[in-house]
């Protein structure tokens, strides 16, 4: 009767196919296995070293799923970390992925807190491993007066980062003064003050005499 009658479902299905507003594919699509070879595995360059000069003296480059197409679905990733004499990778929690760091040269004051705020904190040298748990806030500081470097890797193509202090204080647009005030029990000009630190507009370099107790 009714001649080219679709189903309900293929309307659908090619409706979907044409427009699909505000989806976003959390992951990458894959390369046509026809087109692919060997350099798509490859990634060159894990040799350079990041440069640490900036506030924290410290640099993680993470070879992630957004440099190296090539990790996509394997669920791993790896970064390298520079430290400048005293220079400190700033607490941090990555939220969709384990980590293993090893030090490969130099000395770390490394730690990590708990989701009951207990911290685990140890000295780590050469050849030194630490697993730091998914999610959970940690860091590492050089206490040397040596350039040091460590490999991290990853149980996660796209481990994420998010940095505690940028991730209060450096937002835009900024978290209101009363949550902030309240939050952390001080008055405004104290939230303005770290807001000031994190904003990235006023930073300055200063990667001397971090934790020199150790
Ligand atoms: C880390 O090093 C890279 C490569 O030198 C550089 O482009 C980047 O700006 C550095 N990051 C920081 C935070 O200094
Ligand atoms: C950065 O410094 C300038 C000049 O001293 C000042 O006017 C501005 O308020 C500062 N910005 C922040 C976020 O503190």
């Amino acid at each position: 009767m009714v001649r080219n009658a679709w189903s309900l479902g293929t309307v659908i299905l090619i409706m979907q196919l044409m427009w699909i507003p505000g989806v976003v594919v959390n992951g990458k699509l894959c390369k046509d296995p026809n087109h692919v070879t060997i350099n798509d595995f490859l990634f060159k360059g894990f040799n350079i070293r990041g440069d640490t000069y900036n506030t924290d003296g410290a640099n993680a480059t993470l070879i992630d799923i957004n440099r190296f197409p090539g990790v996509n679905t394997q669920g791993v990733s790896l970064a390298r970390v520079d430290f400048a004499p005293f220079g400190l990778n700033t607490p941090h929690w990555h939220p969709r992925g384990s980590e293993i760091f090893a030090v490969v040269e130099g000395s770390l004051y490394a730690g990590f807190v708990t989701s009951d705020n207990k911290l685990y904190d140890t000295i780590l040298k050469k050849g030194d491993m630490i697993v730091f748990p998914q999610g959970l806030i940690h860091f590492q500081a050089n206490i040397k007066r040596t350039d040091a470097l460590a490999v991290a890797s990853f149980g996660s193509q796209n481990p994420g980062r998010v940095n505690v202090a940028n991730g209060v204080f450096g937002t835009k647009p900024r978290i209101l003064d009363g949550v902030l005030t309240k939050a952390y029990q001080v008055d405004r000009k104290v939230v303005e003050q770290l807001r000031a630190q994190f904003l990235n507009e006023n930073m300055s370099i200063n990667t001397a005499e971090l934790i020199s107790t150790y």
